[in-house]
């Protein structure tokens, strides 16, 4: 579904890392099947989002087909959620919705109802290295409230993070069903080894647990 921020990007580089998020995504979901369901609603969140610049893209990404589609960002810092709120924000009659709370992610989650799911959980330039024990919450909250089919897509700047955060979700039960090394991630010349959307890994929920003999 096309959605068009309400006020320009300050970053002149932002439309280009969009474009190159949008590919990477694209080569990552090919072949996994029921990413696009059509005429569906499709719910998508988005946790510690930030700014939840990539909003467009994955409105085009995972609710091309959809019928209804909403977008649900938390992050604990308020500035990006206010920036956030205004350049995404939709019409009240809109068949796409946005919204965006300042919330600690893990609190966020743990006050979510259970029957309230996601299509798609989404975690772009995951922080699992810097505070294990935080974003193993988030982990664990994000695949509880994923629909039976529903897909957890992270993205890492770089190599080591990336690899602990697939890590602590297999340790979870996920199921790893893609991960891919993103070609035209740009690079951080103040930042060695670190790179914009540098990995993207797909999980799927764990499977349900097979009853004893
Ligand atoms: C590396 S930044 C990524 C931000 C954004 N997803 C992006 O790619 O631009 C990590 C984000 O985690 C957020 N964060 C840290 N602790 C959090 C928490 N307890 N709950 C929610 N968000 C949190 C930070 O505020 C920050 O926006």
């Amino acid at each position: 579904m096309p959605l068009n921020p309400n006020t320009p990007f300050h970053s002149a580089g932002l439309p280009e890392d969009m474009s190159v998020l949008r590919r990477a995504l694209e080569t990552t979901l090919a072949g996994i099947p029921g990413v696009n369901k059509a005429g569906t609603e499709q719910r998508i969140l988005n946790l510690a989002c930030g700014r939840a610049d990539e909003t467009g893209v994955l409105a085009d990404v995972f609710g091309r087909d959809a019928e209804r589609l909403e977008i649900v960002g938390a992050d604990i810092r308020s500035a990006e959620i206010e920036e956030a709120s205004l350049r995404w924000r939709t019409e009240k009659e809109s068949d796409l919705q946005t919204r965006f709370h300042v919330e600690d992610g893990k609190r966020f989650l743990a006050a979510m109802s259970s029957r309230e799911r996601f299509d798609i959980t989404f975690m772009r330039h995951q922080n699992f290295w810097n505070d294990p024990v935080l974003w193993e919450r988030m982990f664990e909250g994000a695949l509880r409230q994923l629909t039976d089919d529903g897909l957890f897509v992270l993205t890492s700047y770089f190599d080591v993070e990336h690899e602990l955060a697939c890590r602590k979700l297999t340790d979870l039960g996920a199921v790893k069903i893609a991960d891919h090394r993103n070609p035209r991630s740009r690079k951080l010349s103040e930042a060695p080894g670190k790179s914009i959307d540098r990995h993207i890994a797909i999980f799927r929920r764990p499977p349900p647990s097979t009853p004893g003999p």
